[in-house]
């Protein structure tokens, strides 16, 4: 059973997968159809206008304007405590701004309509967290199926996308694992797994590997990269160089303002 908390963690899954070929990362290939020959393009997917946010009276985000375009690895930069992942969560309909204008795939989007940011969030956004939010409790394979068990898929569509999913990351070995026997790259891995079942278009990683070694940093980055060679926006909040390196863009977040 599916604990309150445990839902919460749901928030942060999505995507669907159609199917993978071999690539040169060893990771297998994705094909997502939707987003598969558009690369980098012009065409705008997340954008933010004049997104203010505070706290009580602590100003933490202030006139923020910033367009994502489909296909782009963006990161995002800032000390800690500079509003990386308030913005991250804005992004995500996780958090709302106080003022402004947010639109998701061109569409401007009615904050307080909360069924369609619920959906928008469910089908069209993955979320990676520095801390993985999987459920110890449950075996790798529940981890990366929660998402499509919430969707009420059949059983036999699950099996076969999680163990999809998990060949493509690496971990199809350790889906009768429980998260607690895993290393942290590899809860990692899962992780990603779990935010890809159901096909985003985007992923929002807060600090993915701000738990990990560098080697292992090094191995979710290029899973990352590979995601986004083939079609996938990425949004990487992160205080480490070596994250935003990969990245073809950086803004800093510098007193609640983006440049
Ligand atoms: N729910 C909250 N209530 C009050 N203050 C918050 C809340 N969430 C974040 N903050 C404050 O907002 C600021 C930015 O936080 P955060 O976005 O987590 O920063 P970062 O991710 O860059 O470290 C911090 O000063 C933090 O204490
Ligand atoms: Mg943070």
């Amino acid at each position: 059973m599916i604990r309150l908390k445990d839902i919460r963690l749901l928030k942060f899954m999505s995507a669907k997968v159609e199917r993978g070929t071999d690539m040169k990362s060893g990771l297998q290939k994705l094909d997502f159809c939707e987003t598969r020959d558009c690369g980098r393009t012009t065409k705008s997917i997340l954008k933010l206008n004049n997104i203010s946010k505070s706290y009580k009276d602590k100003v933490v985000l202030h006139n923020i304007s910033i367009e994502i375009l489909a296909g782009e690895m963006v990161g995002i930069m800032g000390r800690s405590g500079a509003g990386k992942t308030t913005l991250l969560n804005i992004f995500g309909f996780l958090d709302f701004a106080d003022s402004g204008i947010y639109e998701f795939d061109s569409r401007i989007i009615d904050i307080k309509n909360e069924n369609l940011k619920a959906k928008i969030r469910r089908d069209s956004i993955g979320f990676v967290i520095q801390n993985y939010a999987l459920i110890n409790q449950k075996s790798v394979f529940y981890n990366i199926a929660v998402p499509l068990i919430c969707k009420n898929k059949p059983k036999e569509e699950i099996k076969k996308c999680v163990e999809e999913m998990a060949k493509q990351v690496g971990v199809f070995s350790l889906l009768n694992k429980y998260p607690y026997e895993l290393s942290g790259g590899e809860c990692q891995r899962v992780s990603i797994a779990r935010a890809l079942v159901r096909k985003p278009k985007v992923i929002l990683a807060d600090e993915p590997t701000g738990a990990l070694d560098k080697e292992t940093e090094s191995d979710i980055l290029d899973i990352f990269k590979s995601l986004n060679e083939q079609g996938i926006t990425i949004l990487i909040v992160t205080h480490n160089e070596k994250v935003s390196n990969c990245c073809n863009k950086v803004y800093k977040i510098i007193d609640g303002e983006i440049s």
